[in-house]
């Protein structure tokens, strides 16, 4: 047996873009015997959750709750408003947009992809056009990813309904926070969204397993127009259960309950516009690092213009096969685990391996970043890869100055 490397052993450190870092808070709050489901605290919990949520999400409007995924959360999402033979316009900027529209497609929905490629933001002026062709208003929702989680871009949602406004479309903007809620800037009411979705397994640092649909009175409306909703996905009965067993419709995820509340509470105890403002902070110093190393060697950010990029999540380029070559070398040497790249190339070709992710979502703070960029030094140095020098100074100024 080969021994492991010396630096190997210790706390293992996950940087990928979710499931992100679980505060010990929440997986202790959900260490513990089943709770009953019929009365006791689980039932206060379960109502505690939505005014909770609404506040990270700044809406008044309405939330139901799944027991699902991201996949879940597009799935209900879709079945509450489009039905088969509408149409709808999917705006993509990366793989997670193609995704959705997908959904759509096995909805049987007719499916517009406006694609504008996986380096920069979504072009509001085609949009415009589009929007502005369809004079029967046969586009019924919009489709838009706030953070492309595969790409890292951060798409403007409130431009997007400017766009709407301007053009005097009715379509349902629907936006995917799955990736963004949390941690960047996300403002559902006033930016005029009618629809988002988020999963808890990013910024809200839960283990996977619950989905969130946000919704407001004008998407609700659609909602009692549709021909028919199927009962499990219908957010009307979860939004305003007469019964416990409504919210989910059947057994709640107790473990889930008691982790999401800890992480509420977490979130809340630091402030909602704290928590955007440390990961804006944390993701200027990843960027310092990147930008410094890709000085003197083949990192990119695949991102060029900072206002366009994630504060949760940030996509490279590194010369095939670096990419791979650096993610394993850091995972089996010093027990930190970056991202793949997702959907940057096509699995099986050989430049898959030139591309990373570095997941900065939830529960991170200023020496985890530190520590993950100086792993990432450690790789370089390890396989030899060119790269600028005082990336690390370059991050840590932009911490010290907070
Ligand atoms: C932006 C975005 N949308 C949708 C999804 C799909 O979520 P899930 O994998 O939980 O189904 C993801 C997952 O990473 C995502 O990042």
């Amino acid at each position: 047996m080969s021994t492991p490397p010396i630096a190997s052993f210790g706390r293992d450190y996950l940087a990928i873009p979710g499931p992100s870092v679980m505060p010990e808070a929440v997986l202790q709050a959900m260490h513990r015997a089943a709770p009953n489901i019929y009365a006791g605290e689980l039932i206060d919990i379960a109502a505690s959750l939505a005014p909770d949520l609404k506040r990270v999400a700044r809406t008044d409007g309405h939330v139901a709750m799944y027991i699902g995924n991201g996949h879940a959360a597009w799935e209900a999402a879709l079945a509450n408003t489009i039905a088969p033979g509408d149409k709808v316009l999917v705006p993509a900027t990366g793989r997670f947009a193609h995704g959705w529209g997908d959904m759509a497609e096995g909805l049987g929905a007719e499916v517009e992809i406006l694609d504008f490629g996986k380096r920069t933001p979504m072009d509001m002026d085609r949009i415009a056009e589009t929007l502005r062709a369809d004079t029967a208003h046969k586009i019924k929702a919009i489709l838009a990813v706030h953070v492309d989680t595969s790409t890292s871009i951060r798409n403007d949602i409130s431009a997007l309904r400017g766009v709407l406004d301007a053009v005097d479309h009715p379509a349902l903007l629907m936006a995917d926070c799955i990736a963004s809620l949390g941690c960047d800037v996300f403002e559902m009411d006033a930016w005029g969204v009618d629809v988002m979705v988020a999963g808890c397994q990013k910024g809200l640092m839960v283990p996977p397993g619950m989905a969130f649909v946000f919704f407001n009175d004008k998407a609700d409306a659609v909602r009692t127009a549709m021909p028919r909703v199927s009962r499990y996905w219908d957010w009307s009965p979860r939004a305003n259960p007469q019964e416990f067993y409504m919210y989910w419709c059947g057994t709640a995820p107790t473990h889930h309950l008691y982790g999401l509340r800890t992480a509420l509470d977490i979130i809340h105890g630091e402030g909602i516009e704290a928590v955007w403002k440390r990961h804006a902070l944390l993701a200027r110093a990843i960027w310092a690092a990147c930008e410094t190393w890709s000085d003197g060697g083949p990192l990119e950010l695949n991102v060029a213009d900072a206002n366009n990029r994630s504060c949760a999540v940030t996509a490279l380029r590194l010369a095939s096969p670096n990419g791979t070559a650096l993610r394993d070398w850091v995972e089996h040497n010093i027990g930190l685990t970056l991202g793949i790249g997702l959907g940057m190339a096509p699995p099986g070709d050989p430049a898959w391996h030139g591309f990373f992710r570095l997941g900065h979502m939830g529960h991170v703070n200023g020496h985890m970043v530190m520590g993950m960029l100086g792993g990432i030094e450690t790789g370089f140095s390890a396989l030899g890869i060119p790269r600028g020098q005082g990336a690390l100074d370059a991050a840590a100024k932009v911490i010290a100055s907070g």
